[in-house]
């Protein structure tokens, strides 16, 4: 018989770790830290920070739109290899697990500090929990991909966005009783949020930029490459450059650049690629930026994860810059498609868009604004019940 949810949190069970670390994760911890103070009993939480992403720009202004509380801890690691952060982060995280003794650790997403710190916690025997599992592109090239699959196989419990994932999972021989579908905490965020984001127009005065850009009766487009298989090597940043100044000509195009890709833009002497009036380059976008841009643009064009997802829950289309998706439900039944580094491709669709043929797409099962509630009421039974007071 399952055991009944106590009026009160048991004081000999201990916090549940909240990790974030880069940009990306900090949407999706935001709904889930909420979730669980509203859920009864509430359930107590620790947000530890690893300091992954530390610029105002990356972090501080992300921290202020999600209305997210102060970390309790920073570990301040900052950039390096991704050994070195890795390492660093697992390192300067293990006294914490130490001394906090936490109920379990709960990690979202796939940047280098997920897998940190699942690391460490699950060596220790502590429960870790995984909110956005069962991502799979399939390409082992991409730093993520091995987060992903690494934090999947050792986790405890596994939350899944969409059904593909708990697939993934099963085909990897994770047994069904660790996972469970719960939908898109991001979106969460993304739905609570809406009527708080910001106007475009506002995103380019804040940058010293005339305004009117991005008044005009054709509209805009948004822009973000940041992976290091974009922009890290010259001939394929000039290339992308190139195709994107040519799609400017028929839609301004507002950039919002991660500073990986600026200082990419500058080493390599990109600058001339840039057509000031009809690309808009700003520095990365606070949360309510970001969702006013996209909101308001006609097309999205990016190699992000997340934005794939977010213009899918606003109906906007998408063009992805990558190969692959770990999140193929934006393609089947969002906005999404997938170019890649196909000229001809991102030409022909960009231009489909424009004459008014794009996706309009349909809201995934679940991304209905309450994933976080689901997993708040499934955690805190699952702990209550393997919780065994001596
Ligand atoms: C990380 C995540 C990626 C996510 C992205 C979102 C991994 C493997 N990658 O990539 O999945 O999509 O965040 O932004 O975890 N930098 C700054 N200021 C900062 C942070 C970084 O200037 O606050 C610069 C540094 O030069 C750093 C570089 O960006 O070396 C890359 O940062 P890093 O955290 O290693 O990876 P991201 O590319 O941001």
């Amino acid at each position: 018989m399952k055991k009944p949810m106590p009026e009160r949190w048991p004081s000999s069970l201990g916090p549940v770790i909240c990790v974030v670390g880069a940009r990306p994760n900090f949407m999706k911890m935001a709904p889930i830290l909420r979730a669980f103070a509203a859920h009864q009993p509430s359930i107590p939480t620790l947000l530890v920070h690893t300091g992954q992403h530390y610029d105002r720009d990356m972090n501080d202004k992300l921290f202020e739109d999600l209305r997210l509380p102060h970390p309790d801890i920073n570990l301040d690691v900052g950039s390096g290899s991704h050994a070195v952060q890795t390492a660093e982060v697992m390192r300067r995280f293990e006294p914490v697990v130490d001394e906090k003794k936490p109920s379990c650790v709960l990690v979202v997403g796939d940047v280098n500090s997920t897998l940190a710190c699942t690391l460490v916690a699950v060596k220790k025997g502590i429960p870790v929990v995984h909110v956005e599992a069962g991502l799979r592109s399939y390409d082992r090239a991409m730093p993520e991909e091995i987060n992903r699959v690494l934090t999947d196989q050792v986790a405890d419990l596994l939350y899944t966005t969409e059904r593909s994932a708990t697939d993934n999972l099963a085909r990897e021989g994770i047994g069904e009783e660790r996972i469970r579908f719960v939908g898109n905490v991001m979106i969460d965020s993304l739905l609570s949020n809406r009527e708080l984001a910001r106007s475009p127009a506002a995103c380019l005065q804040a940058a010293g930029i005339d305004p009117a850009l991005v008044q005009t009766a054709q509209g805009f487009g948004v822009v973000t490459m940041h992976r290091p298989s974009n922009v890290d090597h010259a001939d394929v940043l000039a290339s992308l450059l190139g195709v994107l100044r040519e799609i400017a000509q028929s839609l301004p195009l507002v950039f919002a650049l991660h500073p990986r890709t600026k200082g990419n833009i500058e080493r390599f002497s990109l600058g001339h690629l840039i057509d000031p009036k009809r690309m808009i380059m700003l520095p990365p976008q606070g949360y309510l930026e970001m969702l006013g841009l996209m909101a308001n643009a006609r097309i999205v064009l990016t190699d992000s994860g997340g934005l794939q997802e977010e213009t899918t829950a606003l109906g906007i289309p998408c063009l992805t810059l990558r190969e692959n998706t770990e999140r193929p439900i934006t393609v089947d039944q969002g906005t999404n498609t997938m170019v890649g580094r196909d000229f001809a491709a991102i030409r022909f669709h960009a231009a489909e868009v424009l004459a008014g043929r794009g996706k309009s797409g349909r809201l995934p099962e679940y991304w209905d604004g309450r994933s976080s509630q689901r997993i708040a009421a499934d955690l805190a039974a699952w702990l209550i019940e393997r919780h065994s007071p001596n």
